[in-house]
This record gives C-alpha cells, structure tokens and sequence, in this order.
C-alpha cells in the first residue's frame, strides 16, 4: 500500500467490538469506515447504516474489495486467521481482534507472511505495546534481573457479561486461547517459549462444543529456563471472581494489588501509574498509523508476539487433547 491520506476500512462482523472500532475509525480524519461484513442481518444493517457503509453479506466481498485498503477482524474467533489470511493474499491491511487464530496451521502461516517484505500491515488489538503500566512494569522488571517465573490464577463464578459464544470450544478455542490476554504480557516480559502442558475440565460439555464450567490449567517454558502457569476456572460456585497475578525474578518479585504493583524489595519504586486515556482507541489509531506508513514494518514485532501468545493458546489445546506436552515448533516450525 503506498503513502495515502486516508484509509478506507472493511468491518468483518457486527458485535460488541465491531462496534468500537467503527466509532473509532470514523473519530479519525485519515480512516472511513467504507465496509460491513456481517452475517446478522439486523446488526450489520443498523452498523452499516450508522457510518453510511456498504454492507455485504459475505466476509470474502471485503477481503475481495477492491476499493478497500484494510480489514477490521471482529468476528468470533474461529474466523481470525482464516479471514486475515485471505485479506494479507488480497494486499489488504489487516487490523484484527486477539486472538491472532485458532488453529495451528493458521499461525504458522501468519508467521512466514509477516517475515515477508511484501506483507502488508498486520496489527492485534493488545494493549501491551502502548500500555503505560506495562511499560512501567517492564522497567521494573528490567531492574530485578533475570526472570524465573509468572504465576497467574483467575476464578470467577457464574458466566458474567460474557456472552454465549465464549464457552464454546469450536468457535472460541479453550480458555488458554481466548484468556490470550493473560498471556500476552508475560510472553512480552520473558521472552521466547518453547513448551507448553495444559490440562482441562468442562461441565456439561455439549454436541454444540458449548460448556457451563471450565478449568484449564497452562504451564509455558521459557528460553531462558523461567516458567509461567495460569489457572483459570470459570462459572465456579465462588462469592465473588478472585484473580492474582505475581511474577519472580532473580532478585526480586513483584505482584499485582488491587491499586498497583508491589515490588520486593521495596526499594524498587512503586508509584501508582496512570494508564493512558482512551487506551483502546489509542489501539485503533496505532493500526491506522501503520497503515497510512507500511515501509517502516514498525507493525512487525508486535504482529509477532501476538501470533506467539495465540500459538501458545493453540499448543494448550493440543496439549489438552493429547495429554502431552507441545513444543513451539510444532506450531510455529523452527
Ligand atoms: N480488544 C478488546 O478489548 C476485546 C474485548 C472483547 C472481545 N474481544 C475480541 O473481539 C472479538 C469479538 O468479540 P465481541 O465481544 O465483539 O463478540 P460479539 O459481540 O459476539 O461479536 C461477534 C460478531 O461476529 C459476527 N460473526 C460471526 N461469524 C461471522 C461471519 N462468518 N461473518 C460475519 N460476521 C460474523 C457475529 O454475528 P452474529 O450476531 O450472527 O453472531 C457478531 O456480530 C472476539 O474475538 C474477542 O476475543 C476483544
């Protein structure tokens, strides 16, 4: 895609966050929402209606688009990497939801398109990259030497705000992938993986893939010998969610409280940090940046790490499957 001044956006899907990123790419001067993509009728008409969109009926008649520049990806997650791997082989920027997909061979094939120098621009929604706490916490963390483990642990009861779809293993992956959130931050903070073990339990598993209850359980190993685990456990009979989040170090450990991060030794500085405003949008505008500057592939190493952290979340699923443990290269290659 060559320098323009404005980039004209397909949506893919009419929900919750195919919703937030239309208000934002209509906020900004150099993005238009010029496309929706939705398979609800209702929906998809209300959202192409509202920006003056065209609607199609069809995700492939936006990665197809001619008079398109980039595709938003905001459908469930089954359909991440299969609809971003058409638009990258119909040059379209791609700017998609996490997880990056579902499946392994999804991932590996992501990865070789964003080695190449023809990619166009592919960003995920993580927060990390401009996240003014996870910068912090980095710095912290570069002063407390060599990492050696993360633990994570999230129970929550009932399904929440959630909504349906998330407890569905075929169309949204295990918890350990669609948790990717959880991941993501640590992998930015330790580095390269290169073995995963996951179990899991499901109540009440359906022929539908839907499920009531879960738990998974995910210990990653690291490069450098650190080790991370996360436990979570959902629609459990508990009060109230409960999560808690502590990494250690060689010469040191911090952990997450309800305010801030607590750090030992203290000696370390604590301040509360304040988080950027607007963080989500500043996500939304990042992909336009890119998108209106490919040659930099400024894009590059974070597109990357996202496809790490949903590879670990597909490795988790195989592991779980298979009961056995699951190397990166046999979702990523070497
Ligand atoms: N960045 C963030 O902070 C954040 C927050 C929440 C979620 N997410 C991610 O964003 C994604 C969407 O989440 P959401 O909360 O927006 O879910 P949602 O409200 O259920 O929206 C998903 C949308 O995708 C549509 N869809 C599914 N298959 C489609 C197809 N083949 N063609 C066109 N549209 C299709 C659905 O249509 P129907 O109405 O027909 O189902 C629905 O409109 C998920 O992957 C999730 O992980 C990100």
């Amino acid at each position: 895609m060559a320098c323009m001044k404005q980039i004209r956006v397909g949506i893919i899907g009419s929900g919750g966050m195919a919703g937030v990123r239309a208000e934002h790419f209509e906020a900004f001067d150099d993005s238009v929402v010029a496309a929706v993509a939705a398979r609800n009728t209702e929906t998809g008409r209300a959202l192409a209606e509202r920006y003056r969109a065209t609607l199609y009926p069809d995700w492939r008649d936006v990665t197809a688009h001619d008079q398109l520049d980039a595709v938003c990806i905001t459908t469930h997650n089954a359909l991440h990497g299969e609809i971003a791997l058409e638009a990258l082989a119909r040059g379209k920027a791609v700017f998609s939801e996490y997880p990056a997909c579902r499946r392994p061979g999804e991932a590996a094939s992501l990865m070789r398109w964003i080695e190449r120098d023809d990619c166009p621009v592919v960003t995920y929604t993580h927060r990390e990259p401009l996240s003014r706490v996870h910068a912090a916490l980095r710095a912290r963390a570069s002063r407390l030497g060599r990492p050696i483990a993360a633990h994570f642990s999230r129970v929550t009861p009932g399904r929440g705000k959630r909504p349906q779809i998330l407890f569905n293993l075929a169309q949204s992956g295990p918890p350990a992938l669609f948790f990717v959130y959880h991941v993501h931050p640590v992998l930015d903070l330790f580095g390269v993986w290169d073995r995963v073990v996951s179990t899991a339990a499901y109540s009440e598993l359906r022929d539908d893939d839907g499920y009531e209850r879960f738990i998974n359980t995910l210990s990653v190993s690291f490069g450098n010998g650190a080790l991370g685990d996360w436990y979570w456990a959902g629609g459990v009979t508990v009060p109230q969610a409960e999560e808690s989040l502590r990494f250690i170090f060689e010469n040191g450990s911090m952990k997450r409280t309800a305010q801030n991060w607590e750090s030992h030794p203290a000696s370390t500085p604590d301040e509360p940090i304040d988080e950027i405003s607007n963080l989500e949008q500043a996500v939304s505008r990042r992909f336009v940046d890119f998108a209106l500057d490919p040659a930099q592939g400024r894009w590059r190493p974070s597109a990357r790490q996202a496809i790490e952290a949903a590879a670990i979340g597909i490795a988790a699923e195989i592991s779980q499957q298979e009961h056995r443990a699951v190397e990166r290269s046999e979702i990523l290659g070497r």
